[in-house]
């Protein structure tokens, strides 16, 4: 039974970050003339409405892309991935936010490819026909995990893994390190990008130790913005591990870390990590 709907949490602090990362990931894969491939395990519906009941619901994307609207002082990273956005609404208006899918396919080149998978029925059936007819993009509906197996290594030995799993069950963290780990077996030189939350039960810290260890080539970017709830809940930050990681995302993402994290901190404290290996 799956529970999780990404339209709720559309445009939150969270897909500020990954989003963010994935553009800059994807316009350094374009630097090389060589088409390369984009998996994306866990693709969500694709595109979300902000005027929506589900977005409007805890409007989550008030805290997160909508502290970005109006900023007049957007570091060139910044400004990149919220043009981006900006390029899916009529000028001048914010009613839509890009999911993973759209950014993909706004990054990516006419040679390059995108293979997508979404396990929840109706999430499948919106980015399906989101992609109808679509040359560059494939959708499958079943598990983004399984799945992933089957498309490694790709035709054109260049290829970007992005898993954005909803950890909504607790085997999601075992099954991610599994499906890193097996497509590492596959095909060692993919760039495989792990998004994670960061919850008060820290279960993202034995995550981080496990991909770790698969490769010594690794980044970890993570961000806390916010304090628990009054239960002691919530998804206080999230966090990036990325294996393969382009030389220049360490440096690009350092020097725009202080002011997202400024910008989109909900309390005093709020802080970043970036550690590389
Ligand atoms: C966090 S959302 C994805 C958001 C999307 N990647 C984005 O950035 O816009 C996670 C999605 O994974 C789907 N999902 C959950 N388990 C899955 C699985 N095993 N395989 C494929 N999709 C799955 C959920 O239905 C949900 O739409």
């Amino acid at each position: 039974m799956l529970a999780y709907r990404h339209a709720f949490h559309a445009g939150n602090h969270a897909d500020v970050l990954k989003h963010c990362v994935l553009q800059q990931v994807l316009a350094y894969m374009n630097q090389k003339d060589k088409p390369y491939w984009v998996i994306d395990t866990h693709a969500g519906a694709g595109m979300y409405s902000l005027k929506s009941e589900y977005a409007n619901t805890k409007a989550e994307y008030l805290d997160g892309i909508a502290k970005l609207w109006d900023a007049q002082d957007l570091p060139s990273v910044i400004k990149e991935y919220v043009d981006l956005v900006q390029l899916c609404n009529a000028k001048g208006h914010w009613d839509l936010y890009p999911g993973s899918p759209e950014i993909i396919r706004r990054s990516i080149r006419p040679d390059d490819r995108m293979r997508l998978f979404e396990l929840h029925p109706t999430d499948f059936d919106i980015l399906e026909e989101h992609f109808d007819k679509s040359k560059i993009a494939k959708v499958f509906k079943g598990d983004g995990f399984d799945g992933l197996k089957a498309l490694l290594p790709p035709p054109t030995r260049r290829a970007v893994i992005f898993m954005d799993p909803p950890y909504e069950i607790k085997s999601d963290y075992q099954r991610v390190v599994a499906s890193v780990a097996e497509g590492l077996r596959r095909f060692a030189e993919g760039v495989y990008i792990v998004w994670y939350p960061i919850l008060t039960r820290g279960d993202h810290i034995s995550l981080i130790e496990e991909l770790n260890a698969l490769s010594d080539k690794t980044l970890n970017i993570s961000m806390t913005v916010q304090e628990p709830d009054e239960q002691g809940f919530g998804m206080l930050g999230s966090g990036l591990f990325i294996i393969n990681p382009p030389w220049t995302l360490a440096e690009n993402m350092k020097s725009v870390m202080p002011y997202l994290t400024e910008k989109l901190a909900q309390y005093p404290r709020a802080s970043y990590e970036l550690d590389s290996k």
